[in-house]
């Protein structure tokens, strides 16, 4: 049970803890400020990405436009999305409580409101928003990032599409 906690957390940037709800008042980057990773230069970047290997996850027609699956690559479960032609991977579990938030059935979008639509709530992200199925955080798919904690953010995984094959980077 341990490890898999721990495999789990490696699924969250900025070491950061899940809260403990949607609306708790403190801040997840918080808790993880004090065990803060260093930040790899981009040589090691570069090192780290050749390491990554391809998986090949299915056919491109397994994965039309607009849907979503999980699938299991070298134990982790990942959520590969196909938003207009463009895909996308993102771990299959949430920071709150670590539900399977690349399970919720549907794709949407959101409400905006900033300075440059002078503060008028628009739908934007169209398609590219999951809310997790336990508690409906939601997650913007091509960042990773929380909607309701900026802090949080999701690593991404790269997929890529080959020979008709779609393929993850692990
Ligand atoms: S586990 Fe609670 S919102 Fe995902």
């Amino acid at each position: 049970m341990a490890s898999k906690a721990r495999k789990d957390n490696e699924e969250f940037e900025n070491g950061a803890f899940a809260p403990t709800g949607p609306h708790d008042q403190h801040s997840p980057g918080e808790a993880g400020a004090a065990r803060q990773e260093p930040v790899p230069d981009e040589t090691d970047l570069a090192a780290m990405a050749r390491e990554r290997k391809e998986h090949v996850v299915g056919d491109v027609s397994d994965f039309s436009e607009g849907s979503h699956r999980v699938v299991t690559v070298g134990g982790r479960q990942i959520g590969i999305f196909n938003i207009n032609g463009e895909f996308f991977g993102l771990p299959n579990v949430c920071p709150h409580q670590t539900g399977p938030l690349c399970e919720g059935k549907t794709t949407t979008g959101t409400l905006v409101a900033n300075e440059e639509n002078d503060w008028q709530f628009e739908w934007a992200y169209e398609g590219e928003i999951v809310a997790c199925p336990w508690h409906g955080l939601e997650y913007h798919i091509p960042t990773g990032r929380c909607l309701a904690f900026s802090n949080i953010k999701l690593r991404t995984y790269e997929v890529l599409v080959e020979d008709g094959k779609v393929k993850v980077r692990v």
